[in-house]
């Protein structure tokens, strides 16, 4: 049986200044000193994350950009590259995360675009998927994420090859940084439906080794009913990871 270790992610957003970056990275070394913790990634604003990477030094909380652009250069105004977040010691990269999707209109072929770029330079893809409240509320959550899936690994499809790098994110909408958390049963349900269509699309193998992130309002207080969900492999937080006690609370799954 494939052992999937599990991995918490925060994700900064547009939050904190350098300053309060590189400290909150420090509170983040010191609590976990002697900690047998779960994969921590941090993912701060672009212009953190030099500073943030050295702030690391020596530790084995990895850094994630929270979104690239899928060529390499050119005349792309406001964009970074995926060769831009290597260079600064970036792993891994949040796509598709559904405030792109909604507030900057990225559709699944962009998305697409950019795991694919991404998986070609070696930095994983954090590939983030949800459905909306009234989605949800039509009776319309599995139709959405089928779609989202076909649409951001259409590339993969055509391959017929899951990248071993690539992470999964389920978030629905109406629980981020709502408060409003999505019950470990009905994450479950969702995270079950996530592994199943990878095991057809792309084989038994690849849905027993991918693993699949909770995001939407985890705290302290919820991880460790998540967590015990046989099929959530970790957690992507927002507005919990900002303050080391909750991220570190989480972290240690709420103990
Ligand atoms: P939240 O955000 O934990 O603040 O709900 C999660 C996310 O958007 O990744």
């Amino acid at each position: 049986m494939i052992q999937r270790s599990p991995l918490i992610a925060g994700n900064w957003k547009m939050h904190l200044t350098i300053p309060e970056a590189t400290a909150l990275v420090r509170e983040l070394r010191a609590g976990l000193q002697g900690l047998e913790a779960p994969q921590v990634l941090v993912a701060p604003p672009f212009t953190s994350l030099g500073p943030v990477k050295q702030a690391l030094e020596g530790s084995s909380i990895m850094l994630g950009a929270q979104n690239m652009h899928w060529e390499d250069t050119g005349a792309f105004t406001g964009e970074i590259s995926g060769q831009m977040l290597l260079e600064v010691g970036c792993s891994h990269v949040i796509l598709g995360h559904s405030e792109r999707r909604l507030i900057f209109k990225e559709t699944d072929d962009m998305v697409d675009k950019k795991v694919q770029k991404a998986v070609a330079l070696g930095l994983s893809p954090i590939l983030c998927i949800g459905e909306t409240l009234e989605q949800r509320e039509a009776g319309n959550t599995y139709q959405v994420l089928r779609e989202q899936l076909e649409g951001s690994l259409a590339s993969c499809i055509d391959s017929r090859a899951l990248p071993e790098t690539l992470i999964l994110a389920y978030e629905p909408v109406w629980a981020i940084g709502t408060g409003k958390t999505a019950t470990p049963a009905q994450a479950q349900e969702a995270h079950q439906f996530v592994r199943t269509w990878i095991q057809e699309v792309f084989g038994e193998e690849a849905g027993a080794r991918v693993r699949i992130l909770y995001g939407g309002s985890v705290k302290p207080e919820n991880i460790r009913a998540l967590m015990a969900e046989p099929d959530i492999d970790g957690a992507l937080v927002g507005g919990a990871s900002l303050k080391p006690e909750s991220f570190l609370g989480i972290i240690r799954y709420g103990d």
